[in-house]
């Protein structure tokens, strides 16, 4: 029998029991995080973690305490030399963001109020809202458009499928697939991400309900592709609700002709959805604004301001015209969940009548202060000092004739290999490079990652990094090359 009276008169508490000693360790974990941000150009980009780290990490479950002053040294230690290296200047790898300063102090703020921004009368609510008009005002949304912060882009592609199935027949939501009679299927050129087939697969619609659209030279859908499918899976009985448009593809960074896939999706009565989730804030940048003026006839938008607003992990946004479409499709009211006119439990609509997710942490406070601490203007000049960035790149490539591009710089992925002679197969090249990458990550030197385009692989460098210099690039090219050699040479 639980003997409640005996713990009623020890009653415990997680909060520190010396707030002086936790105040100075708090103190001093942001002067050595100032510290390490302020510095961060002298460290390596990456170092791969010891075996001593790896074994300290890796130990029975604790039953004794320990002081927090000890935990913080062991992060020092075992953690923090071990990052992935995204704060770093030479670091291009993936399609990462650099996070700032004041947003890790905003993470803190926002980790002490710890408020769940799921549901009720409090200020992350209206934060949120905030920060999702501003992210409608950016791209030229409505202002009467619906929107949701997301932990990513992979979260925000799957929310506007399924915003999209539930438009085509809003008799899936309770009946499932069963409602349609015949396969759903919908349209993204072959280099779509890849969380856009896993939204399909998870959506139970099945990868192959993706019609993978031809690219042309430029790795853009291809227009007659799109039209030639979309009929054949008309006659065929199936039926096509959504063609995905790219605002940026993963590989190249290639826009597709979003235009003309508008204009086909209004032609076809289809949900025109744009994954944007690097690219589409390149909008911003007044050279790129007319290709990527169609984002705003598409019906949603997929982005993360984790990429191109430098944001930490995690933010995704998810925006959608239809407002009404949105929150029919995940609109649920159970007992507990009952919005009140006045008190705790009133506010605004909740955010689980949006997406998928209950329990939400306050990402909109860090993206609310970056804003208002540099104004959108200087996001604006840092995504087309990116850009800038990688066509000098582009041009350090093309002039050095060992190197060779993959295709044109469009925006801000460059993809390039060490060529020694015209002799090497593409084995021994893509053996070579893979080499390169691996060499440069090992040194500490950049940390570009790699794809592969037309069976070649290639090093892939995607720039949404505030803290690179026109030097790093410099860098990135002379350690290309001098490895390049050192290999053939050994
Ligand atoms: C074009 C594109 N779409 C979707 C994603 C997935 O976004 P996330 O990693 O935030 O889930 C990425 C990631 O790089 C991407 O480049």
């Amino acid at each position: 029998m639980l003997d409640f009276n005996r713990i009623l008169q020890n009653e415990e508490t997680l909060d520190p029991e010396n707030w002086d000693d936790m105040r100075r360790l708090s103190h001093q974990m942001v002067d050595d995080m100032m510290d390490y941000l302020q510095h961060i150009r002298q460290a390596p980009v990456w170092r791969k973690p010891t075996e001593l780290a790896k074994a300290n990490l890796k130990k029975d479950l604790p039953t004794a305490p320990e002081d927090p002053s000890s935990i913080y040294e062991g992060f020092k230690s075992d953690i923090l030399p071990f990052t992935k290296g995204n704060i770093h200047p030479r670091f291009w790898a993936w399609v990462q963001g650099t996070g700032t300063p004041l947003a890790v102090l905003a993470e803190l703020l926002a980790a002490t109020m710890n408020p769940n921004v799921a549901i009720g009368d409090h200020a992350a609510m209206y934060v949120d809202q905030q920060v999702i008009d501003w992210c409608k005002q950016m791209l030229g949304y409505p202002a009467e458009a619906s929107g949701i912060l997301v932990s990513g882009g992979s979260i925000a592609n799957i929310t506007a499928l399924i915003v999209a199935r539930n438009a085509y027949q809003v008799k899936l939501r309770k009946e499932g697939l069963h409602a349609v009679p015949g396969q759903m299927v919908l349209y993204a050129s072959s280099e779509t991400h890849s969380c856009n087939v896993k939204a399909a697969e998870v959506m139970g619609l099945g990868s192959n309900a993706v019609r993978k659209v031809r690219v042309n030279g430029q790795f853009q859908m291809d227009m007659d592709d799109l039209r030639q499918r979309i009929a054949e899976d008309r006659a065929a009985g199936l039926h096509p609700f959504c063609v995905v448009g790219n605002a940026g593809t993963v590989n190249t960074g290639a826009i597709d002709p979003l235009a003309e896939i508008a204009a086909i999706c209004e032609a076809e009565k289809l949900w025109f959805h744009v994954d944007g989730a690097f690219g589409a804030l390149a909008k911003l940048v007044p050279e790129y604004e007319a290709a990527l003026k169609p984002i705003e006839q598409a019906d949603s938008l997929a982005f993360d301001l984790h990429k191109w607003m430098y944001m930490p992990y995690e933010v995704g946004c998810f925006l959608v015209k239809n407002a009404e479409m949105h929150r029919s499709a995940f609109a649920s009211q159970p007992s507990y969940l009952l919005s009140h006119e006045r008190g705790l439990a009133a506010g605004p609509d909740p955010y689980g009548n949006y997406g998928m997710e209950l329990s939400r942490g306050f990402k909109s406070l860090k993206v609310w202060m970056s804003l208002k601490e540099h104004g959108i203007e200087k996001f604006r000049r840092l995504i087309r000092q990116n850009i800038a960035q990688t066509f000098y790149l582009e041009s350090l490539i093309k002039k050095a004739p060992l190197l060779e591009l993959a295709a044109p710089v469009t925006m801000n992925i460059a993809c390039f290999r060490f060529k020694p002679n015209e002799g090497m197969d593409t084995e021994a090249l893509n053996h070579l490079n893979k080499e390169i990458l691996m060499r440069l990550h090992e040194q500490g030197l950049s940390a570009p990652s790699s794809t592969v385009i037309g069976g070649s692989y290639y090093i892939r460098m995607a720039n949404v990094n505030h803290r690179s210099r026109k030097d790093d690039f410099e860098a990135l090219v002379a350690d290309t090359l001098r490895l390049g050699a050192e290999i053939m040479e050994s």
